[in-house]
């Protein structure tokens, strides 16, 4: 079971919940300067914004969780967390980040307690993810959180706001 929450210096990991919907489309989800390097195209309703946070909810909590970026004590949602188990030695993991917020330190911050706390589990060995060779922001992230750099898997994602075709990746993990 994934953790219904995690704790920063700076930062509260809370599940997504409907009345997320404005915030997230106002703060990040329509935004194509986030979007570019993801594998969805930005929202263009708030429809879809919801219509997305309905799909994090029916996922149960053994297999994915989505977590909601805030300040300590609550407050505007500075972003989102994916933490996704596809095995149980293993996890994986995805991150956004309004743009107010880059630039700061937060994800880095996000990532390492989550890290800390995936390899801090018994049965967990491994946590890892892919970027976009050209995302060189989310690399720095990772290798700031203590991800090696494994390989450059070619053609892996789709990122359809750079390219219809399959894009080259880094790959970066965890392991114990
Ligand atoms: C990638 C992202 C999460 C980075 O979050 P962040 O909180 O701004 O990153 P941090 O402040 O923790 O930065 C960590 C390091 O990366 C560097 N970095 C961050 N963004 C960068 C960018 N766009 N270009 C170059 N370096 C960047 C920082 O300078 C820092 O390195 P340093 O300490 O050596 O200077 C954020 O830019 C974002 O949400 N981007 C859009 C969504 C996305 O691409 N998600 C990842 C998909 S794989």
């Amino acid at each position: 079971m994934l953790p219904s929450g995690f704790q920063t210096a700076r930062l509260n990991l809370r599940p997504i919940a409907p009345d997320d919907r404005d915030p997230i489309f106002d703060g990040y989800a329509q935004d194509a300067e986030v979007t570019r390097y993801l594998i969805w195209r930005p929202h263009r309703s708030r429809e879809e914004t919801a219509a997305y946070i309905a799909v994090c909810a029916e996922t149960p909590p053994t297999i994915a969780r989505t977590y909601m970026l805030t300040g300590r004590d609550g407050g505007i949602v500075r972003g989102g967390f994916d933490l996704r188990q596809p095995a149980p030695h293993r996890l994986e993991f995805g991150y956004v980040l309004a743009r107010p917020f880059w630039g700061q330190g937060l994800m880095t911050e996000a990532l390492t307690e989550v890290a800390d706390w995936a390899l801090r589990q018994d049965h967990v060995f491994r946590i890892s993810a892919v970027c976009d060779i050209e995302n060189i922001g989310s690399a720095r992230v990772m290798e700031k959180a203590g991800l090696i750099r494994e390989g450059m898997p070619r053609r892996l994602m789709i990122h359809p706001n750079v390219s219809d075709e399959p894009r080259d990746c880094f790959s970066y993990a965890r392991v114990r």
